[in-house]
């Protein structure tokens, strides 16, 4: 049976950078606080006419030269995103007209921070039962423009920002390379501690003046219990893949976690009884940006870090579902 191995990875990040201090000239917040909080310093929104997927598009781009394939070498799209360009048909089709192939099937992930490792799963089953050979892997995600960027919403908007990362992911039949195993989890008694209420089909109609006033259109977070379930489930899902694999945690180059929260990373990081150069982190440059974080976050460290071929490297995220998930795989 194929292994599913990472070809390569593109990332794109939009050029505006937007720092703390930005943020104090649009709402009652400092440096100081979310800093110590999040370990965010700055991050990057989409400029007017930049959407979703023409990040996604950039970060495709940049994969396939990487890589060397051309587009028309991609046999299925997996896009992983919760800010889609449109209420529907989802980012993957618009992606599909952009890269020019039309007929290749497009599945829209919607797991949120788990959106990249849920379709990294489904990617990873197609490989291995032969359906397809080559798969593009987006996740990509524009908050900046739902954001309330105001002194009621600043729990929150200080948190996201925009990006997207594109993995091409390839059959190969090399025993020493690919994904040994994805684990994913939901438990949706949790589904308002963090989400956007509307517009939604529940309402009649599903789009009312009102959802702008009472906040309901804008993301909310119980921050307390997210952080409370993300330090518990990122570590228990990590070690369920390494003991699914008859690894440990000291076997690992690197852990790659959501980026949701550097006090949330560090915690999974002692958790895990990890050592720094074992976890790699940048969300200080970016922010929170969903299902873009592990890509972006992983091409990097395979840079930075000297990630080679073998080298055991895991993957974990929790989010909005609330949805968490691992995958572990070698290089
Ligand atoms: N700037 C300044 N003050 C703020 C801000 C802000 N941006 N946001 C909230 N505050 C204030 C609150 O109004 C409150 O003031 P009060 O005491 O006068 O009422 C005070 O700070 C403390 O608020 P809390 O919500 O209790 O702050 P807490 O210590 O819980 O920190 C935080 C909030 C950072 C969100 C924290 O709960 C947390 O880290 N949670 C994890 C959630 C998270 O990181 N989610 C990431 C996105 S989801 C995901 O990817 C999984």
């Amino acid at each position: 049976m194929p292994r599913t191995a990472i070809a390569a990875i593109g990332t794109c990040l939009p050029d505006r950078v937007v720092t703390n201090a930005e943020l104090t000239r649009l709402m009652d917040t400092s440096e100081e606080w979310i800093v110590q909080r999040t370990g965010i310093r700055e991050r990057r929104w989409v400029a007017e006419g930049q959407g979703n997927s023409d990040l996604a598009l950039a970060a495709s781009r940049q994969a396939l030269d990487r890589a060397g394939w051309k587009a028309t070498d991609v046999e299925a799209i997996v896009y992983a995103t919760l800010s889609t360009d449109h209420m529907f048909p989802g980012d993957g089709c618009f992606l599909n007209a952009k890269l020019g192939l039309p007929g290749v099937p497009a599945l829209d992930v919607r797991n949120q921070c788990s959106g990249f490792l849920y379709g990294l799963s489904v990617a990873d089953a197609w490989i291995r039962s032969g359906q397809y050979r080559r798969i593009l892997l987006v996740g990509s995600e524009v908050h900046s423009t739902g954001l309330d960027v105001t002194t009621r919403g600043r729990d929150v908007a200080v948190i996201f920002g925009d990006g997207a990362g594109a993995a091409l992911l390839e059959a190969t039949d090399d025993p020493a390379r690919g994904v040994l195993s994805t684990h994913l989890h939901a438990d949706g008694r949790f589904a308002r501690e963090l989400w956007t209420d509307a517009p939604g089909s529940f309402y009649h109609p599903r789009l009312q003046p009102r959802m702008l006033e009472d906040t309901s259109a804008f993301p909310k977070m119980e921050g307390q219990k997210v952080f409370k379930h993300a330090i518990t489930k990122m570590p228990e899902v990590v070690r369920a893949a390494l003991e699914k694999n008859g690894l440990t945690a000291a076997d690992l180059k690197v852990l790659i976690p959501h980026q949701a929260n550097l006090r949330i990373s560090e915690m999974v990081q002692r958790s895990l009884g990890l050592r720094d150069d074992q976890v790699f982190n940048n969300i200080q440059k970016y922010g929170n940006t969903t299902a873009a974080s592990i890509p972006v976050c992983l091409e990097e460290a395979v840079r930075e870090r000297g990630v080679a071929r073998g080298d055991l490297v895991a993957l974990a995220a929790f989010g909005a579902g609330f949805t968490w998930a691992s995958a572990l795989l070698r290089w």
